[in-house]
């Protein structure tokens, strides 16, 4: 019985754990679809990107981080390891935060 329950807790607290992490990346700390935070809408960087497609070409590139939103340029150091943590997700988790940066600039 005592068991069982701890079991069943486990489980719960593990599926808990991958309902938020799929809901909400750990971008969601400094991103919003429309509205700046500590880093700019994820509008304004699809526009200066062009469309979404061409933003996760460059997330999914080893490409160097050169921002294309002017007012947030001076901020690179601080999307700069993000970008290297991104880089290091499973393919699954990066289409979890696809899933979710596309929900957000709807
Ligand atoms: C600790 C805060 C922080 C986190 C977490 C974060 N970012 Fe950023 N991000 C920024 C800041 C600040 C900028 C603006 C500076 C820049 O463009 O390099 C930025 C810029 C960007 C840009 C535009 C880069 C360019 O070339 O103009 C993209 C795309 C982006 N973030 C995607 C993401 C994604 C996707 C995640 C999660 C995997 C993420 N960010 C997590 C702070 C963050």
């Amino acid at each position: 019985m005592k068991k069982a329950t701890i079991t069943a807790l486990a489980a719960l607290a593990i599926t808990g754990f991958a309902a938020s992490a799929s809901a909400k990346p750990f971008c969601a700390t400094c991103h919003a679809g429309h509205k700046d935070k500590v880093g700019p809408a994820f509008e304004k960087v699809v526009a200066a990107y062009g469309s979404v497609d061409a933003v996760f070409e460059f997330l999914n590139s080893d490409k160097p981080l050169e921002p294309k939103v002017a007012a947030f340029a001076k901020k690179k150091g601080t999307m700069k390891p993000q970008l290297k943590k991104y880089r290091k997700l499973s393919d699954e988790k990066k289409a979890e935060v696809r899933a979710w940066f596309e929900e957000q600039v709807k």
